[in-house]
């Protein structure tokens, strides 16, 4: 039997007075009225330690949208030995169950889920409702649907063999439990870390960045719904250095599907590392990690077009994708072209709350994000041969709004075009417009990051080129367009270097990293 062949899920418009609009606002409005009681989830049960922490929208630091359950030491071996007795059951059941589990779940989150979880990504952790549909609903859709896609071609995929004899492989589960450590900034990679693991036979440990457990919850919930059975996905709030000790030194930790700085999945490799000779297997590090993304216009690029780039790659959610361009090298002979269309794109913008769909702009998502852009950007207005010619103002009395910001250099190696920000401020070089041969080596040595970058240019040689030196310098290259918005089955996502192991999400490469293939011969 084939599995449906998969079609990338079509992005709602949200156009004032559709039923899609209507339907969001209104679950927007019920949200907002309920203070939720927020559980953890270990062998399927919800469990409740007593030891709250609030939720608030970060756009709205009054509004209480809930309190979250927060766990100790116990709940962490509670979550493993959870996963632990689950493990067999669910590794035994047939795959097409476990499939059709999954593309349950897509079809749920693509009807009843999708207005519930988009309010509480918007809510949660302030992303617009463009923003939100693209994320929690189309993509996490698409993982499900293109995951089992490629799952079945795993479980196909068999060896030849010759008279006399038949060559088999199975494609077991890893023996242990596998540890899902999840950011606040895609509700779809919140969602999809656990399940790729688990659609191919594991169980799951799941840790959600604190300030996504709002809309986590809302994922648990479609699990369970979906038929996901008790035990093999386990939802825990829990202290990360904690957490990593118990986890990172128990002898049936199999892997670890991470999203998050590079910084934490450096510790992590280093702790697994110490601890090699406690694990019965070695353990699967799968992980996708910080980014320094860049936009490179050629002197033939179209100015308008490199504008847009920006104002989409830099600024959409706050810059708070990993993909997000930081950092631009703009050619002087178009420069004056795209500084003008840029500031005109960035006075048409909006910032405010997540309920006013005008806003392009909203809040990013903590405190300690907040204090740290406004520390870069106040240094920028200090130092000389920098200039900001858009945005710099911040403000966090309300929620953590930074204005959309621009900085540009006279260094191609300024603070701001080297460290990752994590927000919307976007550094830029304007370089010689001779000198495109140059400014590719530039381009490939200030970050140590390689996760996306854009190339701008209608000269077919300066593309060709550009792909050659740079060609470690991104996982997702795109050519003439923004480096953001990968699409599930068309571009399959990753970085290597600094950023990641490149396990492109949403690949057959990344599925086949949570099974541990037998290869059997029976001779006749
Ligand atoms: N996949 C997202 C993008 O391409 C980032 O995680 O923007």
């Amino acid at each position: 039997f084939n599995v449906p062949v998969p079609i990338n899920e079509p992005v709602k418009g949200y156009a004032p007075g559709s039923p899609e609009r209507l339907e969001l606002l209104k679950t927007l409005k019920e949200l907002k009225q309920q203070e939720r009681d927020i559980p953890m989830y270990i062998g399927g049960k919800p469990v409740r330690t007593g030891n709250t922490q609030r939720i608030s929208p970060p756009h709205d630091h009054q509004h209480t949208l809930g309190h979250f359950h927060e766990g100790d030491a116990s709940h962490v071996h509670q979550a493993i030995d959870a996963a632990l007795a689950a493990r067999t059951q669910w590794a035994e059941l047939p795959w097409e169950h476990r499939a059709a589990i999954f593309l349950k779940a897509a079809d749920l989150l693509a009807g009843p889920y999708r207005a519930r979880i988009n309010a509480a990504t918007m809510l949660g952790q302030s992303k617009n409702a463009f923003q939100a549909e693209i994320d929690a609903a189309c993509e996490l859709i698409d993982f499900f649907r293109f995951n089992v896609h490629f799952m079945q071609q795993i479980y196909q995929q068999q060896p030849e063999s010759l008279p006399g004899m038949w060559n088999r492989l199975e494609q077991r589960p890893l023996e242990g439990f596998v540890f899902a450590l999840t950011p606040f900034n895609f509700t779809s990679i919140a969602g999809n870390l656990p399940t790729s693991a688990a659609m191919m036979g594991n169980t799951i440990v799941w840790k959600p960045a604190y300030t996504q457990i709002y809309s986590a919850q809302v994922l648990m919930e479609l699990f369970q719904e979906a038929g996901v059975p008790d035990g093999v996905i386990n939802l825990i709030y829990v202290d990360g250095p904690m957490a990593g000790d118990i986890i990172f030194s128990h002898p049936d930790f199999a892997g670890i599907h991470f999203t998050g700085s590079t910084g934490v999945f450096q510790n992590i490799w280093k702790t697994i590392g110490q601890n090699i000779h406690k694990y019965r297997s070695y353990p699967r590090i799968v992980g996708e990690t910080g980014g320094k993304d860049f936009i490179l216009a050629h002197h033939s690029a179209h100015p308008k077009q490199v504008a847009t780039a920006i104002t989409r790659g830099a600024f959409e959610f706050q810059g708070q994708k990993c993909s997000a361009a930081s950092r631009a090298y703009i050619p002087s002979n178009i420069w004056d072209e795209v500084k003008g269309y840029l500031q005109e794109d960035l006075k048409s913008i909006k910032m405010g709350d997540v309920e006013d769909f005008s806003n392009f702009v909203n809040a990013v998502i903590s405190e300690v994000s907040f204090d740290k852009l406004a520390k870069y950007i106040d240094a920028a207005k200090q130092d000389e041969g920098v200039e900001i010619i858009a945005g710099g103002g911040h403000d966090k009395s309300k929620g953590y709004f930074i204005e959309p910001t621009v900085i540009v250099t006279k260094d191609p190696k300024y603070v701001t075009m080297c460290d990752e920000l994590f927000g919307p401020v976007i550094t830029i070089y304007v370089y010689d417009s001779q000198e495109f041969e140059k400014i590719l080596d530039v381009v490939d040595g200030t970050s140590p990051y390689a996760l996306t970058g854009a190339i701008f240019s209608q000269d077919r040689y300066a593309i060709d080129l550009a792909s050659k030196k740079l060609v470690h310098a991104a996982g997702n290259f795109y050519i003439n367009d923004k480096p953001t918005g990968a699409v599930v089955g068309q571009q399959p996502f990753g970085g290597a270097r600094a950023s990641g192991t490149n396990d492109k999400a949403g690949s057959m490469l990344n599925l086949l990293r949570w099974v541990s293939p037998r290869a059997i011969k029976e001779t006749f």
